[in-house]
């Protein structure tokens, strides 16, 4: 944990030192300010301090500050999901109305037939296959560790894949930045322009944060097993593990430095951050925080949503949109919800799923202390829950309590309607992008990961 916290210093240090010339460091689109001053109070205000190269703290407001709006109470039909919901405080703004809103369902069938795994796969390749060279040292040992996940179980790619995806949608969604005078430049629509050469980058830099996250987190939680694989500390060794992990940010913070975007450095600076602070949240909470599902909620930020939402901010800000663009706002905020209906799920799963499908032990939250959306919920309805959240499912039996008491209650089907809260709104976010595959890609992403058995 210190070590990661090291990272995101050293990260945020390069964020601070450099001095770039003022026309590189796009000031807030005046749309957005007018339609969110919150939102644009947020980060916009540290850019001053970058351009004096003044050393101060970071003035980021996290997303989770801006678009937080929490179903109350989850309703029961999709259709509803999407009118019983409180409007957020940012409007986006299009000069043409938004096409009719998709509804996501979780047992309907697919919004479209994309692959949005295989629209990417191209495009993520070289980035891929670069990795294995990237985190080569003159130590076997710590190679072979950092590379472990790049090269035996890849896992889905699902962070890489949305920044991709997100990268190619805002292409074609810039009609209406353009129209409101907002975009700071006109994207340029080839694949093979430096532009999509760095979304690239950004995509591959994503997933080696998530990947040395996910080595620090086996450590944390003492799992043998991730991606139906070992563990890496458990093929290696605590230290090894950590210093692979360190090793990976080590790596991406190279990987950002060369985007030359200072802004994006900044945002993902800050997704490390949120990394960290989730853990710290998830291993420090209070009891009343332990039965609170708003810090549910705002843990699952921190440790799942940041990255993917920053990541698909910092791909519309690579595609040419200034910050605080409608471009840049829509695709933060469609990988915040999509971050939170992620997490929200793989949280049932952890009850629901085996771990054959699941490639690591179910029933682990609750082993280790954490109760989620279901034994909230579940909570509400069986008081009697309570008390064992409050000692963290410490005493014998409590687990297994827990787990029955929750499966005779509608906890699970609850957090599906969060969950599926959360990918409307996800989806809802885009609708005012022009019609492309990509779009269709993070559309059909917001099903999968709503219907996603592991
Ligand atoms: C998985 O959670 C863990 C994360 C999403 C984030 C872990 C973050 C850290 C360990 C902080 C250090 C950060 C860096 C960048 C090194 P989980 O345990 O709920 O899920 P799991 O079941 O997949 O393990
Ligand atoms: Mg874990």
């Amino acid at each position: 944990m210190a070590t990661a916290a090291t990272a995101v210093v050293c990260l945020a240090a390069v964020a601070q030192g450099f001095v770039l010339p003022s026309s590189s460091i796009s000031t807030p689109a005046t749309t957005r300010e007018s339609s969110s001053s919150s939102r644009a109070g947020g980060r916009s205000s540290s850019i001053p301090a970058l351009q004096a190269g003044v050393l101060s703290k970071l003035d980021f407001k996290p997303a989770v500050d801006v678009y937080a709006k929490f179903p109350d109470p989850p309703s029961t039909t999709a259709a509803a999901a999407t009118t019983a919901m409180p409007h957020d405080e940012l409007t986006l703004l299009t000069t043409t109305p938004a096409p009719p809103a998709i509804i996501m369902s979780m047992d309907g069938p697919p919004p479209n037939n994309v692959d949005p795994f295989q629209l990417v796969k191209k495009d993520l390749a070289p980035f891929s296959d670069s990795i294995k060279e990237l985190v080569e040292t003159e130590n076997p040992v710590l190679t072979a560790a950092a590379k472990h996940f790049f090269e035996k179980r890849h896992g889905k790619r699902f962070r890489p894949t949305i920044a991709m995806l997100m990268s190619r949608a805002v292409v074609a969604g810039g009609a209406a930045d353009l129209e409101m005078g907002g975009a700071s430049a006109i994207p340029v629509p080839v694949a093979d322009s430096l532009r999509y050469q760095r979304q690239g980058q950004l995509a591959q830099i994503t997933e080696m944060i998530h990947v040395a996250s996910l080595i620090h987190d086996d450590v944390l939680d003492e799992a043998d097993t991730r991606r139906g694989d070992t563990s890496v500390h458990k093929l290696y060794s605590n230290k090894v593990a950590v210093l692979a992990g360190d090793y990976l940010l080590a790596r991406a913070s190279v990987l950002l430095a060369r985007l030359e975007n200072v802004q994006v450095v900044e945002i993902m600076a800050n997704a490390l951050d949120a990394l960290v602070q989730g853990e710290i949240m998830q291993a420090k909470s209070s009891s009343k925080d332990l039965l609170d599902l708003g810090h549910y909620l705002r843990k699952s930020y921190y440790k799942t949503a940041s990255l993917i939402c920053n990541a698909c901010c910092s791909a519309a800000l690579l595609g040419g949109y200034a910050y605080g663009s409608p471009t840049v706002v829509a695709a933060e905020k469609y990988g915040y919800h999509l971050g939170l209906a992620y997490q929200v799920i793989d949280d049932v799963l952890d009850f629901t799923g085996s771990a054959d499908v699941l490639g690591k032990p179910a029933m682990a939250d609750l082993s280790l202390g954490l109760a989620t959306a279901p034994v909230l919920y579940a909570a509400e309805e069986k008081k009697e829950l309570k008390p064992l959240i409050k000692r963290r499912f410490k005493e014998k039996g409590d687990v297994e309590t827990t787990y029955k008491l929750v499966l005779g209650t509608d906890g699970v089907d609850r957090s599906y309607q969060l969950a599926l809260f959360h990918a409307q709104r996800a989806v809802d976010s885009i609708a005012s992008f022009p019609p492309s595959e990509a779009k269709d890609g993070l559309i059909k992403l917001a099903h999968m990961v709503l219907t996603r058995k592991s």
